[in-house]
């Protein structure tokens, strides 16, 4: 079985680039804290953080941005106390049993990535269906991440391209891996988002993010509101993306996609 995707690497092709990033990233931080200033239980400010959720799909489909992808559950958050890890599951049950439907209506395709292994069979029953409902939408595709690792997704990827196609061990390109991640759907992110302070990836998307432009914020997600989502479009309109070339180039550059080594 081979695997083709139809969005090539940032390192070798420059995607095409408006001022409306078309894939957003987020990694949802600072719910703890949000709900711990308030004297609150931190599951407050998950319960909190899905609203802020439904706001932020709204304004990605407002300015037609095409593929959101937010950072729900990461593969090391089971380090958590067992009893926030099972309200976490809850409230993705009870979230997506809730949303799908106005998803749908909304023309919103959702996809779940993550290795899936872990999770309740409800769950992952729920979670299928719900795909399945979806699959057909094309306004924008909504990604939630869970029980995700960047890590895990390069090894997962490596591991299917190499019992796919033994005959080119040690000879396989970036090309070759590609289709086999678990985004292999959408274009690698052109603004990558994290709220509540800390300047890290914490092993969300590490392959795709090669060339993403990054924002930080120390709004908690769930004060993150239509003002702190505009304030991180409008960073990401005054970037000055040149994977790679000279500032110069780009004054001359055509906006199409150019291959590597072509003069811009
Ligand atoms: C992000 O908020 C939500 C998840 C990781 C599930 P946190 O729960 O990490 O909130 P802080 O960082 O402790 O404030
Ligand atoms: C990253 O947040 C994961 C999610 C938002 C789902 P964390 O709060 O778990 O990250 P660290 O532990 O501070 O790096
Ligand atoms: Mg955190």
């Amino acid at each position: 079985m081979s695997q083709t995707s139809q969005f090539a690497s940032s390192t070798r092709t420059i995607p095409q680039a408006g001022d409306v990033p078309r894939h957003i990233a987020i990694i949802m931080d600072g719910n703890g804290r949000w709900a711990k200033k308030r004297f609150l239980p931190r599951v407050a400010g998950h319960k909190r953080g899905v609203e802020t959720v439904r706001k932020v799909v709204r304004a990605c489909m407002d300015r037609g941005v095409e593929y959101l992808t937010l950072f729900a559950f990461s593969s090391e958050n089971w380090r958590r106390p067992v009893e926030e890890v099972s309200f976490l599951m809850g409230l993705f049950l009870r979230s997506l049993e809730q949303e799908v439907a106005r998803l749908n209506e909304n023309g919103i395709r959702l996809r779940v990535v993550g290795d899936l292994s872990r999770f309740d069979a409800p769950l992952v029953a729920l979670i299928r269906r719900s795909e399945q409902l979806t699959e057909n939408n094309a306004r924008l595709t909504l990604t939630i991440a869970a029980n995700y690792g960047g890590r895990w997704d390069i090894m997962q990827a490596v591991n299917r391209l190499i019992v796919a196609h033994p005959e080119k061990a040690g000879h396989y390109q970036e090309e070759d891996l590609a289709p086999w991640l678990a985004l292999a759907y959408a274009p690698e992110p052109d603004l990558f988002i994290r709220t509540g302070g800390e300047q890290r990836v914490s092993n969300f998307l590490l392959w795709q993010l090669a060339y993403t432009e990054l924002h930080f914020t120390d709004v908690l997600w769930p004060a993150f509101d239509s003002a702190s989502f505009q304030r991180a479009i409008d960073s990401y309109r005054h970037r000055e993306r040149r994977f790679g070339r000279t500032s110069e180039q780009l004054v001359v550059a055509a906006p199409v996609s150019q291959a590597d080594g072509e003069n811009a």
